[in-house]
């Protein structure tokens, strides 16, 4: 449901293969409903994430971005999401430097027995968003330096 200006914000979520995407996939299949805001993605392993990937989504037109996959010990490439905690870890002083709104970048861990806690943090992550309002800033700012 929009708010009172119509606003609907967009989500992508990069998922890993083997734990959240099953998860969402589990939330599917037991018709858990959740707001139709986000783009699913799926990815091998949250390893694979690289963070020019979601500055790129933002530029593209994001309101927020998830990342989400295999809790700790459970990364199917056995330190994937590891890497990808660790990288979050560095790189979030730096966005937060470069003036990103870090309440629109979201990271979770959600195994494929999950399907509730997906339903969950879906609908959360879109409230929140839905809050914040579009996100403008980065995109006025991307094509003023066009
Ligand atoms: Fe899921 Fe690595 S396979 S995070």
């Amino acid at each position: 449901m929009s708010d009172a200006t119509g606003f609907e914000p967009k989500i992508v979520a990069y998922v890993c293969n083997w734990c959240t995407y099953l998860g969402a996939d589990l939330a599917g299949t037991n018709r858990l409903e959740y707001p139709p805001n986000v783009r699913i993605v799926r990815l091998p392993c949250t390893g694979r994430i690289d963070f020019n990937l979601l500055i790129k989504t933002f530029e593209m037109g994001a309101d927020a971005v998830i990342v989400s996959g295999c809790h700790p010990g459970d990364c199917h490439y056995t330190a994937g999401n590891y890497h990808a905690r660790r990288r979050w870890t560095m790189f979030r002083e730096l966005l937060d430097t470069l003036g990103f709104e870090m309440d629109r970048i979201h990271f979770a861990w959600i195994s494929a027995a999950e399907g509730k806690k997906f339903q969950q943090f879906i609908t959360e992550t879109t409230e929140k968003t839905r809050a914040l309002g579009p996100y403008t800033a980065y995109r006025e700012i991307c094509e003023a330096s066009r």
